[in-house]
């Protein structure tokens, strides 16, 4: 099948490599001429394990194809998936200036049937815009064609972009058009191999699904946290009640790790989209309103920690701390709404100076703190705590679960860790003559 792909962010560029993987012809069309003719020679602008591979595949194999003029990209495809940015306004709306943008260049230019996909993240009704857009550029051009605008949100972690996409939980179509329904069904055959696993539904609905899902798992991450800090108070462990609370299967493992709140460019966007969205209706959205609170004041947990720590001896002004992780969560270079970045705003706001490693998110972090004189962004992982008075761990990067504590104790002035993950055992951190704070937690000192 042809497709057209428009905005190559995470979104876009995923489901383009994808959708060439499995045979289709797909034109990826971006405003960004320096980011289309990188992508024509495989160099690829985002961190995205197996990515790579799968656009260099495509091109090479003719399949995938980058261009800056949406009307070749138009030109013989059946669907127009629209993955252009929604960034969030000052007020926690969603800025649909590109989507609409999107729209009306498709009307102005589209020359025959087009099913057009709404894949990023948008507001309920945003699909009845979108075709009164696309209806009006046709309108000015006095033409007639057939189209239809369906809602087919993503449901792709960044880090497993490409795996949750070969392999989904379920495909979330929203469409009212029979006919459409079942090219959509053929399209994503190869990927949602058993037939439940297409859900077929109203446009509202399929729009409403993403939303709910984000908010479902931003809510999960924050009554957690809420507990790991009451636990903290009353000489619970976090790690004994999460094990014991998700044997329960209505509850379930997954999504319940305290931690330093949830970031990325998804959750937090998303919770404060639909408290927006249902306040524009005259509704209190009390829980999700709870859930963005508990998340902001998480993210204050490890600096208060820290603050607290190194109140006894003259505060942190002037002492220099050892950070592991800028990424929002691992495997990913994103630092997006990062908590790193207010564990950094607290502690320099207050004198400290940091010292930090990412295995990835280094060069970003490196132009993001550039006008912040009391950061430095280090390449090398134990580099970065020589002479610090102490250690913190931010991001849960596989190469942190283990690393040489001896080593560790020898490069720090006192041996000092704050451990924003839960990643290691306090038993052992005591026992190895470590101050330990964790969350949720007793700590060792
Ligand atoms: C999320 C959704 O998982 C995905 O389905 C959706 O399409 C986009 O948003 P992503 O933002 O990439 O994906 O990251 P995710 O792995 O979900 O983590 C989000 C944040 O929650 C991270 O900051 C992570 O560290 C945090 N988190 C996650 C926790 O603090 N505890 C957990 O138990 C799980």
């Amino acid at each position: 099948m042809n497709i057209c792909i428009v905005g190559t962010g995470y979104v876009g560029l995923v489901t383009a490599a994808c959708f060439a993987e499995m045979g289709n012809h797909v034109t990826c069309v971006d405003i960004n001429a320096e980011v289309v003719s990188n992508l024509r020679q495989g160099q690829v602008h985002i961190y995205e394990p197996g990515l790579e591979e799968m656009v260099t595949r495509g091109t090479a194999e003719g399949r995938l194809q980058f261009t800056t003029e949406l009307s070749e990209g138009l030109q013989d495809a059946l669907f127009v998936f629209n993955c252009v940015g929604t960034p969030p306004r000052e007020d926690g709306s969603c800025d649909l200036g590109f989507v609409h943008q999107v729209a009306r260049e498709v009307g102005q230019l589209m020359d025959g049937y087009k099913i057009v996909v709404n894949k990023s993240t948008v507001p309920v009704g945003t699909a009845d815009t979108v075709r009164q857009l696309i209806q009006e550029a046709l309108d000015q051009r006095g033409v007639d064609h057939e189209f239809d605008v369906v809602s087919n949100p993503e449901f792709l972690k960044e880090g497993g972009a490409v795996n949750d996409f070969m392999k989904p939980d379920r495909v979330v179509v929203g469409t009212d058009n029979v006919r459409t329904a079942e090219l959509l069904k053929a399209l994503y055959g190869p990927f949602a191999r058993s037939r439940d696993k297409m859900m077929v539904m109203s446009v509202r609905s399929a729009e409403m699904t993403k939303y709910a899902a984000n908010c479902m798992l931003a809510t999960k991450i924050s009554f957690i946290n809420e507990v790991a800090n009451i636990c903290e108070e009353v000489g619970a462990d976090v790690r004994e009640v999460r094990m014991g609370i998700g044997a329960d299967h209505r509850i379930g493992y997954q999504f319940i790790y305290p931690g330093v709140g949830y970031g990325g460019s998804c959750f937090p966007k998303d919770v404060k989209a639909l408290i927006n969205t249902a306040k524009e209706s005259a509704y209190t959205p009390q829980l999700l309103e709870a859930v963005d609170e508990v998340n902001d004041r998480q993210k204050q947990v490890l600096a208060r920690k820290i603050l607290s720590y190194f109140d006894p001896q003259g505060g942190v002004a002037g002492k220099t701390l050892a950070l592991w992780g800028l990424a929002f969560k691992a495997n990913t270079d994103d630092m997006r709404e990062a908590s790193s970045l207010e564990v950094i705003r607290e502690l320099t706001e207050q004198g400290m100076r940091i010292r930090a490693f990412d295995p990835v998110a280094g060069e970003k972090a490196k132009e993001l703190l550039a006008d912040n004189d009391l950061v430095e962004v280090v390449d090398d992982q134990y580099a970065v705590l020589d002479d610090a008075q102490a250690l913190a761990v931010v991001t849960e990067w596989n190469q942190f679960r283990n690393p040489d504590f001896e080593g560790i104790k020898a490069k720090l002035t006192a041996p000092v860790l704050f451990d924003g993950r839960n990643l290691y055992p306090p038993e052992l951190l005591g026992q190895s003559g470590f101050a330990y704070f964790c969350i949720g937690r007793q700590s060792a000192s």
